[in-house]
């Protein structure tokens, strides 16, 4: 298996054409630059939330807005540390540029282990391969001994992670909130109850027009929290043009995933993404994901109650997350949402 070396091991070769398999047809939307007022991404700022209830107020009206329009924002002032970011990018860099027996350790395509290292996890079923190698890993519900993690995480996974479920789940208040519900209510219903994370390390490319980070997809979860370097490359779907997401230092970015898109029946949108190649690099990204499928969990997420009427019937049927991501899995970033299936 010659994808063992990934990505990176391609770029170390020294190759300066990219191997047929990479090259993605264009699909000939607009990419719309960042300074376009318009099309610029919502930036949210969670400073004073806990203590001035008319800021509370009205960050949770932002949230609502930028979840029911874009799907994505940036978050300030969302209480990670930096330094706990800066950490965490340079765990998934030092993992990535150890010598290559070092990381075969990980390697597997074997979605149900607790740690897989590869390159293109849907490599047989997508149709185009990514430039984009990525380390996978639980950090909840069923945490992990620190001795199965890659040495490189051993000390700051847990630590990251643990600030990633604080901060999740303070999301998920504000937004069950700003539905009309309860403020527990998607923490009651285990959204945030299950954390895995994913370690992209993309690297620089000879060819970049030619090919993509990462295919467009949804994220098929519940809420994705991501960390990025500042060499920049994603790109949310928004009115059917290309927007580019301008990093910014020290914040995170959130999106919707596909299972809010789902329980709130379509209120709130998980929205397509993509990550476009670059000369420049390594670009390293860390995404966590809420979900609860690796637990044999059987709780059935459907349309929310409360949020349907005669004039909004449910949408979608009611499926386990665990059901819902093997149908995300099983299909592979091919670009189009696994919610058809649960309609
Ligand atoms: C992804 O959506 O798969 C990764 C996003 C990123 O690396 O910025
Ligand atoms: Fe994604």
């Amino acid at each position: 298996d010659d994808t063992k070396a990934g990505v990176k091991g391609l770029v170390d070769e020294g190759v300066t054409k990219i191997p047929r398999i990479f090259i993605t047809p264009s699909d000939n939307l607009v990419t719309r630059p960042a300074s376009d007022v318009r099309f610029r991404i919502p930036v949210i700022d969670l400073r004073g939330i806990d203590n001035d209830f008319t800021q509370r107020t009205s960050v949770m009206e932002e949230i609502l807005h930028a979840s029911e329009t874009w799907g994505f924002f940036q978050l300030l002032n969302h209480g990670i540390p930096l330094n706990v970011m800066g950490e965490m990018v340079e765990a998934v860099r030092s993992f990535n540029e150890q010598p290559q027996e070092m990381k075969a350790e990980y390697y597997t395509r074997d979605l149900t282990k607790k740690v897989m290292y590869n390159s293109n996890f849907d490599l047989y079923k997508a149709p185009a391969t990514n430039w984009r190698d990525s380390l996978f890993a639980i950090a909840a519900p069923d945490y992990l001994d620190p001795e199965e993690l890659p040495v490189a995480f051993r000390k700051i996974f847990p630590e990251y992670s643990k600030h990633v479920m604080g901060l999740g789940t303070r999301l998920l208040e504000l937004i069950s909130e700003s539905l009309g519900l309860n403020p527990n209510h998607l923490k009651d219903m285990d959204c945030a109850k299950g954390l895995s994370v994913a370690g992209h390390y993309y690297p620089a490319c000879p060819e970049p027009e030619l090919t993509l980070g990462v295919t467009k997809h949804s994220d098929g979860h519940v809420l994705t929290i991501l960390l990025e370097d500042q060499i920049g490359g994603l790109q949310v779907l928004h009115e059917n043009q290309w927007v580019n997401v301008p990093p910014i230092p020290g914040s995170l970015v959130i999106n919707i995933g596909d299972i809010l898109q789902l329980v709130s029946n379509d209120k709130l949108k998980s929205s397509e993404h993509r990550v476009i190649a670059n000369k420049e690099g390594p670009r390293i990204s860390v995404a966590c994901f809420f979900s609860t499928f690796l637990k044999e969990s059987t709780q059935l997420y459907g349309p929310i109650k409360e949020l349907l009427s005669d004039e909004n019937p449910a949408r979608y049927k009611e499926t386990t997350i665990r059901d819902y991501i093997m149908c995300v899995n099983a299909k592979g970033l091919d670009g189009k949402s696994a919610l058809t299936h649960f309609k």
